[in-house]
């Protein structure tokens, strides 16, 4: 429990971390990767080069200072993180560390302002959070191991399949090498791989979306294959890994499902908006509400760069015949061979009364009338940039905040 007196003095540091920035966090983790180096087996670290962590950790402390004295405001990132924090096992122990890094990052930053009152009120105050982490944490960890199938930590898992959805994304499909059932999970949820690639320096944790429905036995992900758009960039260390040097029988470490970001069973129209690979967690959806027999409108709408890079199109159009679907696909780019063969389907026109094609970014505003805008539920997964434009739309013809729901492929990010 924290004094008033606490309370009051973090607060009062609240514009210094404002006028720090991300400088805060950034030299955090510096001092923490230097001093406890084995923490970047543990870490992204491409998220580090790219400051997408850095920024996402400093936002979370910003928004702790400022709602100390009101926690509930804070629930929904804390169940987000620590859904994230399970899924890479975070440990209790990891927790005096960072703090530690922490409160020596603002004495070394801002002497003069973090006083020893001023430290002891942040050690109090990150001691409460922590605590928070901690316990709700524990609880995710114990639901998981107690259910049938599940487990704590890493578990091996055999790749039994690897199959090529597009160009770029390809599916594995894991099998516990126990042989034992696996957890089931709820359509969105991702898990927590880990691989420790040949000559790479650090052991790397990554998420991954399972892209079907729970079967009880195996899991399967879809991974986009990640080139670097600079030259002087590193391609992708582990979905280039996966691709190219995991291959059927390798054997490698898997968390737990977790995730925040799920389906939610209400009595309503569902709307899957997904771009690029953000495809994963809407087609573990999709594949849930067809295995329910679901009869509520469901619609499915997907942007993709061309027919080349369009996943699981055969499959979705397989199950516009299961469930009241109504597919639309919104290419950016197609070449003329392509052109020719959605011509052929008839690109921008209804196509057996639910699958339409559309050239450029996709634009929810021309088919508003159909949309379930007053009463349905909306998951948006894919590029940042994307779920902004599209979130703004769906805003802007009246759907509410709270039945917008999404997914960041990274470093979570305020939409
Ligand atoms: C909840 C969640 C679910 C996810 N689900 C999926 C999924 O279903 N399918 C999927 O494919 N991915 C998914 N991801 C993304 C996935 O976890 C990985 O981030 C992705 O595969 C890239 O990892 P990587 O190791 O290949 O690339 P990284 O090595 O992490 O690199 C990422 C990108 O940064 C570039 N880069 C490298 N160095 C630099 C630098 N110095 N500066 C700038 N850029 C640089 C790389 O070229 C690459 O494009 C998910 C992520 C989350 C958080
Ligand atoms: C109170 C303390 C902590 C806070 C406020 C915090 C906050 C965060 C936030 C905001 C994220 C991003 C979540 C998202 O993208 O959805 C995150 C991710 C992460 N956190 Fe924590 N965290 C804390 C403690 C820890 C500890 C103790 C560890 C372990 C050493 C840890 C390891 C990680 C890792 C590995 C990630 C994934 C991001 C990446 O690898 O780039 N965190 N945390």
């Amino acid at each position: 429990m924290l004094s008033a007196k606490h309370i009051e003095l973090v607060k009062s540091t609240i514009p210094l971390l404002e006028s720090a920035g991300t400088g805060i966090t950034e030299y955090f983790y510096q001092r923490m990767f230097k001093h406890n180096p084995e923490l970047k087996h543990i870490f992204n670290m491409t998220n580090q080069r790219t400051g997408g962590q850095p920024a996402a950790l400093f936002s979370a402390i910003a928004a702790y200072a400022k709602n100390i004295d009101n926690l509930a405001a804070l629930s929904g990132a804390v169940e987000r993180i620590a859904h994230k924090h399970t899924s890479l096992n975070i440990q209790p122990e990891h927790y005096p560390i960072v703090g530690h890094h922490l409160l020596a990052t603002l004495r070394e930053l801002a002497p003069e302002a973090f006083t020893a009152e001023v430290e002891e009120a942040w050690a109090a105050a990150y001691g409460v959070l922590a605590g928070i982490f901690i316990n709700r944490e524990e609880e995710l960890y114990q639901k998981n191991a107690n259910r049938v199938g599940g487990w704590l930590g890493a578990r091996q898992f055999k790749l039994i399949e690897k199959r090529q959805e597009s160009a770029l994304v390809t599916s594995f499909i894991f099998a516990p090498v126990d042989d034992e059932p696996v957890v089931d999970y709820q359509a969105g949820q991702y898990l927590g791989i880990k691989v420790e690639p040949a000559n790479h320096e650090y052991r790397e944790m990554r998420q991954y979306s399972l892209s079907d429905k729970p079967n009880g036995k195996t899991y399967r992900i879809s991974v986009k294959r990640e080139d670097s758009s600079n030259p002087d960039d590193e391609p992708g260390t582990v979905s280039n890994y996966l691709h190219d040097q995991v291959n059927v029988g390798d054997v490698l470490d898997i968390f737990p499902p977790a995730g925040d970001f799920h389906y939610v069973e209400r009595n309503e129209p569902v709307v899957l908006i997904s771009a690029g690979v953000g495809v994963t967690p809407m087609q573990s959806m999709l594949e849930m509400l067809a295995s329910k027999k679901s009869d509520k409108p469901v619609f499915y709408l997907h942007a993709c760069e061309n027919l080349a890079q369009h996943s699981f199109n055969d499959r979705v159009q397989a199950l516009t015949s299961e469930l009241k679907l109504t597919h639309h696909t919104w290419y950016r780019e197609l070449d003329g061979n392509e052109q020719e063969a959605l011509n052929s389907q008839g690109l921008g026109q209804s196509n057996s009364g639910s699958v339409n094609s559309h050239m450029g970014f996709m634009n929810l505003v021309p088919m508003k009338a159909d949309l379930p805008l007053d009463k349905g539920d909306f998951y948006l997964c894919g590029p940042v940039a994307f779920m902004r434009f599209v979130k703004q739309q769906l805003i802007e013809l009246g759907v509410e905040d709270t039945r917008i729901h999404y997914e960041v492929f990274g470093p979570h990010s305020e939409l």
